[in-house]
């Protein structure tokens, strides 16, 4: 029976669009799924979007839309960006679908009859952005000291799981499987996180209504982290009709993901599956976080790397390829710009392009393109042998830059080789040069179909463009067999040779981007952007009074008001304000209001029209006119 390999992303939030360290564990996850693939493993490889939870909650509301449809918006983006950078997942799961609700409800059934589950009350510190609550002792004047973000203090009721009880079986698990967590400096750091004790967890919400219910207290929804965890089992069928794939492929071969969401995989997940009853997963790796120009990326400096320019520019093969190699699986990496071009230029369009390209040329020039008889003299042959070993070997011990290292000393093997051997010359010595020619062509296309099966992991376009210059197209890809020497059949005929990576001006580009963030920062936009005046008019702005003000029940953000704008009635508005402005210091105060949008409902209320307000990292300011005005008053 093949081997089983179940691999996992996290499932991204969709608060914001994807950005380069989303892309990256994606990425990392389809090249071993690929991989596994192509040594002949039954794969499953899943991703999918986490979408409950307040930090999703929140940022629907600042954009007046329910979380549904924020959800839905970044869906797209992600299966549209998975689609172009050839992501091969065999399955997408959201939480909002009812397959993963009913996989939350059986893992609670089996949690609660267990016997792990108490009610209680929970306070303590929330950082939404987390989703978590954090230790006192990380919180200084309301805000989370690590990240600065603002936390909030929460009390509520709710349902706890004894996490405390588990703190023994965890480290026997951990004790037992010491490749459980990987690389080795994280595994030291969650077993000394776990000897210093477990407190019970909350895992039910009362202050918020985007969530799975919880089962028999819809109260309740589930503790984000809870809900969202159990996706990798949900996706498999728990909890639902066909149990198929979940008994084939549980426990998972390995959750990927970076590091600073390990805890969660490493500590409440088994705990949960141990309490549940089922088997744990057989390994946790968390990789190394990208730092831009050696900073943090965020989004309020405004370094994040957006993956869509450079795919353009520079294809997606390109990118996975930069991805891998330069990280060192596991640990903190920078992403630059010169970076990139460099392994651009040296890697893809010197040592793969270029050996490519002179191989198969002087193939269509010096042999009327066919594959001359199977030989193996020289030093490339060996060298294949060699690469090989060292690529499986590293893969296998999830250090796939090494496996590239592996891969590319192949490439300069069959490089040296042709510097040496000079085929251009020996193809001028006529009959007394032949037999070194053909020799030389030979070992570097079948080295080059070897590399061709090494790289398919991480460039699968790239490869299939050079299998088809080769002439290999249906010729057997597996890393086994097909990588033995020889493969390539004499008098097979080689398709039509073409650049794969062309060289890139690394001063010239490095201008252009330069150019392109200058434009971007200037307020001129491109004529096609802008509005006309009649366009702008569309939206009717008007000044309104608020009347009444009330906070929208089980809501910390959302505020409903009833606002008078000079018509007969009152609007209705809903608006994310609550935490910057109390709802009675509202009355009286005049507003600017959106008149004629389509009303929508924000939790339950109706909300007829949007207030205007300048946000600042999500903190609304609300507008007003300088002095009173009556209301109704247009704003132009
Ligand atoms: N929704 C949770 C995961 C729940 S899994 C049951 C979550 N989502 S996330 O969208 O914030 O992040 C998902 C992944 O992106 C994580 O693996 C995280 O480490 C990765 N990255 C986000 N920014 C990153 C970098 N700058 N560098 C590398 N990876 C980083 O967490």
């Amino acid at each position: 029976m093949s081997e089983r390999f179940y691999i996992t992303t996290p499932i991204y939030y969709v608060n914001d669009m994807p950005h380069i360290g989303h892309i990256y564990t994606t990425v990392m996850a389809d090249i071993f799924a690929r991989y596994k693939r192509l040594t002949g493993a039954e794969v499953r490889f899943l991703t999918g979007t986490d979408e409950h939870g307040q930090k999703i909650e929140k940022a629907a509301a600042s954009q007046g839309i329910e979380p549904i449809q924020l959800a839905d918006r970044v869906v797209a983006r992600y299966h549209s960006l998975w689609k172009t950078l050839e992501i091969s997942h065999d399955d997408f799961i959201r939480t909002s679908e009812d397959r993963h609700k009913r996989g939350v409800t059986e893992i609670i059934r089996r949690i609660t009859a267990a016997g792990d589950i108490y009610e209680g009350e929970y306070e303590g510190w929330y950082l939404a952005a987390d989703e978590a609550f954090i230790p006192d002792s990380q919180v200084k004047d309301g805000h989370d000291i690590e990240s600065g973000r603002a936390v909030e203090r929460l009390s509520e009721p709710s349902y706890f799981f004894r996490l405390s009880a588990y703190q023994e079986p965890l480290l026997r698990w951990y004790r037992e499987n010491p490749d459980c967590i990987r690389p080795r400096t994280r595994y030291n750091e969650v077993l000394s996180f776990v000897e210093g004790g477990l407190r019970d967890l909350s895992i039910s919400r009362t202050s918020l209504k985007w969530g799975v219910p919880y089962p028999g207290d819809e109260e309740h929804v589930v503790y984000v982290w809870l809900d969202a965890l159990t996706n990798y089992i949900s996706a498999l069928g728990f909890g639902n009709d066909n149990e198929g794939p979940f008994e084939k492929f549980w426990p998972a071969s390995m959750h990927l993901m970076g590091k600073d969401i390990l805890r969660f995989h490493c500590v409440y997940w088994p705990a949960f599956l141990m309490s549940a009853g089922l088997p744990l997963p057989k390994q946790v790796f968390g990789h190394g976080w990208w730092l831009r120009d050696e900073a943090k990326m965020s989004k309020s400096i405004g370094n994040v790397v957006r993956p869509d320019y450079l795919i353009e520019r520079f294809s997606a093969d390109a990118l996975r390829y930069f991805l891998a190699r330069e990280m060192t699986f596991g640990q903190d990496a920078s992403f630059s710009d010169e970076a990139f071009l460099e392994r651009f230029n040296a890697d893809l369009a010197n040592a793969l392009g270029n050996t490519a390209s002179r191989t198969l040329s002087m193939t269509g020039r010096y042999l009327d393109s066919k594959v001359p008889a199977v030989s193996g003299n020289g030093p490339v042959p060996a060298a294949a042998a060699a690469a090989v070993a060292s690529y499986l070997e590293h893969m296998e011990d999830c250090e796939p830059h090494r496996a590239l290292e592996g891969a590319w000393q192949l490439l300069k093997a069959i490089d040296v080789h042709i510097q040496e051997q000079q085929p251009w010359a020996r193809a001028k010595e006529g009959d007394a040069g032949r037999a070194a020619l053909e020799n030389t062509l030979y070992v570097s296309l079948e080295g080059l179909r070897i590399t061709a099966l090494m790289i398919e992991p991480f460039m699968p376009a790239i490869a299939k463009n050079l299998r088809h210059q080769l002439g290999v197209d249906d010729m057997p890809r597996n890393l086994g067999d097909a990588t033995s020497w020889g493969g390539l059949a004499e008098g097979t005929a080689i398709g039509k040779t073409e650049p794969l990576f062309p060289r890139v001006d690394i001063k010239a580009y490095l201008k252009e981007v330069q150019m392109d963030t200058e434009k971007e920062a200037t307020p001129k936009a491109a004529e096609d952007d802008l509005l006309s005046i009649d366009e702008f008019f569309k939206t009717k702005l008007v000044v309104g009074t608020i009347r009444e003000a009330a906070q929208v029940p089980k809501s910390k953000k959302l505020v409903q008001l009833k606002v008078d704008l000079g018509e007969p009635k009152l609007r209705q508005l809903v608006a994310g304000i609550a935490e910057r402005y109390e709802a009675e210091d509202l009355v009286g105060r005049q507003i600017v209001v959106v008149a004629n949008l389509k009303p929508a409902k924000l939790m339950g209320v109706e909300s007829q029209g949007m207030l205007l307000a300048a946000n600042l990292e999500g903190a609304p300011f609300l507008l007003s006119p300088d002095a009173e005005v009556p209301p109704g008053t247009v704003v132009s």
